[in-house]
């Protein structure tokens, strides 16, 4: 016996070596783990339980057959990250580069089929070299199982990806099928073609960073949702996300201790808002006022920043906040940010996560620009994912709410189940001056002094429209609260929604328009 357990340690000796100390030392050269070092860093000490360690390869062209590393060039198995349970996969970029193989993809396929069964989120450490070359179309075969069970496991368990190395050609529509990307300034990289293709095909000549770096695709193409220096912080990061959702579907996400006793008046809700209505505030300052020990995890913080996206606690319950953002763009919906907030809304709807709207929007972006590249096909995303979300939804505008704007941001109409105004709310078709000069065109025109009557007109509109009472005295208000009150009426709110139920009409699936 003492032989074959000294032959499975020598074994799994040569199995944690990857692909060799050669490797693991260039690999560190280029500023990043091994594959299980990744591990290691991410999940509870001790919780890793690997499996499939001993799976090679079945190539036998291009001299393959004579190197057959055990393992395959990717790590799988299960842990748990604060105790809860998870399923992993880590590319070893040490292993022919990570290069994806016929037996390398089952490995990845194993570990998704289990953690769809028991209901636990998966996360792929990606860092690859793409399809295994020598193995042709088999390799492909093997991207297409995976990407299948992305789709598959989709809204059945969150599905994270951090991209610590290349990933290239189709390889990219794993991670980008998943619900969120991580990525590390200077060593990831992901693009449909690389930089010496674009050379030949458009003449452009661009850097691996700039075509695909980190920076790169969470400012311009928002495929990334994180960006970090190192890969620490980037796993760290991961660590935190996973704290605020649920282990699947039907799970609701994990709640903290609370302290009810305490008094949730904050007086400096009151002075944020400028006089002037057309002057920006940043609306974080609210959101961190807001929820609890004002920690918030923004998701694409580079993106489209005149909307804010992310997780934050409000008396122990996990919610997903989306805020417009005056101080960029005046908090205007355009393409880009109708897309990140829908994509996001409907992560939270899939996954019991109550929604926080913060309101202070003019209206949609006007512009050929925007006209021209769909602004109503992708605003409409927006819409739709407030209209079908039927996890507790609650609305604090706090200055504007104009136009389609007003119906599209979780209005009460569209299954808001909370919607508060402050008093400095703004809630009609338009803004003051657009709507004066066209209703009073006439008699602004004709009249003898037109400026003394446009400035008549507007004091008259303000007086009448813009406020909150018009939309409270329907209803489609609840409630006119004082700014310092909010975090008490929201923790209310949430409290009481814990128990609702609803539902949407059975069908297939629905046809957002994408
Ligand atoms: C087999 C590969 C490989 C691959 C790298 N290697 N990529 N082996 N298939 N796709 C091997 C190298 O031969 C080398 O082996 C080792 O991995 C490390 O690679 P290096 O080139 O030395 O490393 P580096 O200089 O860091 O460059 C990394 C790289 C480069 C940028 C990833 O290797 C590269 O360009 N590889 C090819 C990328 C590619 O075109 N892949 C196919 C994309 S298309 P030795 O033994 O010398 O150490 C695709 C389609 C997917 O993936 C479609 C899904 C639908």
């Amino acid at each position: 016996m003492k032989e074959k357990i000294d032959k499975l340690e020598k074994l799994r000796e040569e199995a944690e070596l990857g692909g060799g100390v050669d490797k693991i030392q260039a690999q560190h050269k280029k500023g990043k783990l091994t594959a299980r070092e990744r591990i290691e860093m991410l999940v509870d000490e001790g919780s890793f339980q690997e499996i499939d360690m001993f799976v090679k390869h079945r190539c036998n062209s291009f001299g393959l057959e004579k190197q057959r590393i055990i393992g395959d060039g990717v790590v799988t198995g299960f842990a748990k990250i604060e105790g809860r349970q998870i399923a992993l996969f880590s590319q070893d970029f040490t292993v022919f580069g990570g290069s994806l193989s016929e037996t390398h993809a089952e490995k990845i396929c194993k570990v998704m089929d289990m953690a769809m069964k028991i209901g636990v989120p998966i996360i792929g450490l990606n860092d690859s070299g793409g399809a295994r070359i020598q193995e042709g179309v088999i390799s492909l075969g093997g991207y297409a199982e995976i990407f299948l069970r992305n789709t598959l496991a989709s809204g059945v368990v969150p599905q994270i990806s951090a991209v610590l190395g290349p990933c290239a050609g189709g390889a990219v529509y794993s991670p980008a099928i998943t619900d969120f990307i991580f990525m590390v300034k200077n060593t990831s990289h992901m693009f449909v073609t690389g930089p010496n293709v674009v050379k030949t095909v458009t003449h452009e000549e661009v850097t691996f960073e700039d075509l695909g770096g980190a920076e790169t695709h969470a400012s311009k193409s928002g495929v990334a949702h994180f960006v970090f220096d190192s890969e620490i912080e980037t796993l760290e990061s991961i660590r935190k996300l996973l704290s605020f959702l649920p282990l699947n579907w039907k799970d609701l996400p994990p709640e903290k201790e609370f302290d009810f006793s305490r008094d949730l008046t904050n007086i400096k809700l009151d002075e944020i808002i400028p006089d002037n209505p057309n002057k920006p505030y940043d609306m974080k300052e609210i959101i961190l006022l807001l929820l609890d020990n004002g920690d918030f995890l923004e998701v694409h913080s580079n993106y489209a920043q005149n909307i804010i996206v992310g997780f934050g606690r409000v008396s122990g319950v996990t919610v997903g906040v989306i805020a417009n953002q005056p101080a960029v763009l005046a908090g205007v919906l355009d393409i880009n940010s109708s897309v990140k907030g829908a994509r996001f809304i409907r992560f939270c709807d899939a996954f019991n996560i109550p929604l926080l709207v913060l309101e202070d929007v003019p209206g949609f972006l006007p512009g050929t620009e925007q006209e021209w590249n769909g602004i109503i096909r992708h605003g409409s995303k927006l819409l739709f994912a407030f209209c079908e979300a039927t996890v507790p939804k609650v609305t604090v505008i706090t200055r504007k709410a104009y136009g389609g704007a007003y119906d599209v941001m979780n209005s009460k109409h569209i299954r808001g189940d909370f919607n508060f105004a402050w008093p400095s709310a703004e809630i009609a078709v338009m803004g003051p001056k657009g709507a004066v000069e066209i209703i009073f065109k006439k008699e602004i025109s004709s009249s003898k002094n037109p400026e003394e009557k446009l400035e008549e007109k507007l004091s008259e509109y303000i007086e009448r429209f813009a406020n909150p009472y018009v939309a409270a005295e329907r209803g489609f208000i609840d409630e006119v609260i004082i700014p310092r009150e909010t975090r008490t009426k929201i923790v209310q709110a949430f409290q009481l929604l814990k128990t609702k139920v609803d539902s949407n009409p059975k069908k297939k699936h629905c046809n957002i328009p994408l």
